[in-house]
């Protein structure tokens, strides 16, 4: 095969810099399901020339990367998902930014709220793990949030919500990640799999808010933000990690490494197996939650 090495395009970086999505597209399709694995991403390297596949994604991507890996292919790894649920990085990019799209969302909710005297249920991404849910409602000063680490009772939500009432603070804030676990009574929504046989969630606000209004007594009102956290202009952060985390990568390429992931660790990027990426789902940090409670109610 000739040998192409590929440098890094300053140019084309530097254009792509401030948008979010991607150029190369995406999709929810496992090479292992609906491909031939190793086999079918051979060839089409064979084809184009390519000796090694940076894979950018989440924990279905990244799964299938360590497989593709394990197998054999020149994998490296780059942590990207909203959800920031990948072990072995402190943080993955677009994280940032879809906190940021839904603190943004629930300031704004907030006015409305008060202005009618509501309950409003702001339902979040955050399929494993609470981490958006946690980060904009702590950023936003929410009055109670609901993460799939931690279980909860609507009746004691409902109680917490009237204490509230009896400060004269007629109106609430909940943010319910859409993986948070429901209480017993309540059904989520039947939905569909996708390929890496995860449940399409989304919709949770919707089965819990009659309930809140039920026991609580406030109109109960549903916002559930879905893909508009995960569009628009990515935060300086997350262009600054992101751009980092794709240095690092194409430098550990051009040095021939592969079966890794680039992490963020404190302030530095480093290689991580990719064995260590998967091998579990990063939950919320309890610290954190601790902190987001000493403001509900
Ligand atoms: O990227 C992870 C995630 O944002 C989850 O929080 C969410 O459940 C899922 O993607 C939605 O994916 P899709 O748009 O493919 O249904």
């Amino acid at each position: 095969m000739e040998n192409i090495t590929v440098p890094l395009d300053r140019e084309v970086v530097d254009e792509i810099m401030g948008l979010g999505g991607t150029i190369l597209g995406t999709s929810r399709q496992d090479p292992y399901v609906h491909g031939n694995g190793l086999a079918s991403i051979s060839e089409t390297m064979r084809t184009h020339h390519i000796e090694q596949v940076v894979v950018i994604g989440g924990e279905g991507t990244l799964a299938s990367a360590l497989r593709l890996s394990q197998e054999g292919l020149p994998v490296i790894g780059v942590p990207k998902t909203i959800d920031n649920d990948i072990a072995a990085t402190d943080v993955t990019f677009g994280f940032h930014t879809a906190v940021q799209i839904a603190t943004d969302a629930i300031d704004r909710l907030t006015t409305t709220a008060e202005s009618h005297d509501r309950v409003i249920l702001v339902e979040v991404m955050g399929r494993h793990a609470g981490w958006i849910a946690a980060y904009a409602g702590l950023a936003s000063g929410a009055d109670a949030i609901l993460v799939p680490e931690v279980t909860f009772d609507v009746a004691e939500l409902a109680r917490l919500l009237k204490r509230r009432q009896a400060r004269g603070k007629n109106y609430s804030i909940v943010v319910v990640a859409e993986g948070a676990p429901l209480p017993a009574g309540l059904e989520r929504p039947v939905t569909q799999r996708d390929a890496y046989g995860f449940e399409r969630l989304g919709g949770i606000a919707n089965v819990l808010a009659p309930a809140i209004e039920e026991l609580s007594g406030f109109e109960t009102r549903v916002t559930v933000l879905g893909h508009v956290q995960r569009g628009g202009t990515p935060t300086a952060y997350d262009r600054i990690l992101a751009t980092r985390f794709g240095v690092a990568a194409a430098d550990l390429a051009v040095a021939g490494e592969a079966g890794v992931m680039v992490a963020l660790r404190g302030d530095a990027i480093v290689p991580v197996p990719l064995e260590e990426a998967c091998a579990r789902v990063r939950l919320l940090d309890p610290e954190i939650y601790e902190v987001a409670q000493t403001f509900f109610g």
